[in-house]
């Protein structure tokens, strides 16, 4: 089972995806990521000493840490039958990219075909709105590339994940991400339980 944490900054994504492995004794992968060679590509996406990635080169560069991260990882780990967790996957790219970049939903699917046919059995979106999301990482001493966006860009980006969400009514739960982490967890864990 392939199963994938979707959502904006400040969700609480990461806390939740470690606990929720550490509830199912499984391991977790993150994207852009995942792998030795995904690691590197992830950094020249995100470091924000590489200013100048236009859209395009981003969404491309999203798509081959992707492939990467399926042929070392993800691929291998549900052949073993392990429960694949992986915060974030092609999601990401539907709302940032295809939405939020305006790059379009055709061209995203397209360069992530790989990504399309090997597609999460169970998507969780974790909503919330992107000024208190913003607010919560406000604290932070790192910020990436993508942190540094408008609040715009992160609204749009809210949009698109929540007509992705529409779109995908059968793979996608939404949560709402202003409950408190011990009951989105709960939520979390009752649904995988409920799909295993
Ligand atoms: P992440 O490490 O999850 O950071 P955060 O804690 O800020 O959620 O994700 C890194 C950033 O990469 C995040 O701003 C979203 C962005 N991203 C895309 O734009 N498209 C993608 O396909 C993926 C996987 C991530």
């Amino acid at each position: 089972m392939f199963i994938t944490f979707e959502g904006g900054e400040g969700t609480g994504k990461t806390t939740l995806i470690k606990d929720v492995a550490e509830a199912l004794r499984q391991d977790y992968s993150r994207e852009p990521g995942g792998s030795r060679i995904a690691e590197a590509i992830r950094d020249i996406i995100l470091n924000p000493i590489y200013q100048g990635v236009t859209p395009f080169t981003e969404a491309l560069l999203l798509a081959a840490a992707r492939a990467q991260h399926l042929d070392e990882v993800i691929l291998p780990a549900l052949a073993s039958n392990q429960i694949v967790l992986c915060d974030r996957y092609l999601d990401s790219s539907l709302a940032y990219q295809a939405y939020a970049r305006d790059l379009g939903f055709e061209f995203v699917l397209n360069i992530n075909d790989y990504a399309v046919r090997n597609m999460p059995d169970l998507t969780f979106y974790i909503d919330l709105d992107p000024i208190v999301g913003i607010s919560r990482i406000a604290n932070r001493s790192k910020y990436d590339r993508l942190d540094q966006e408008t609040v715009e860009f992160h609204q749009k980006v809210r949009e698109g994940y929540l007509k992705i969400a529409k779109m995908y009514p059968d793979r996608i739960v939404t949560i709402d991400g202003s409950l408190s982490i011990e009951e989105i967890k709960r939520q979390i864990i009752s649904k995988i339980r409920e799909s295993l």
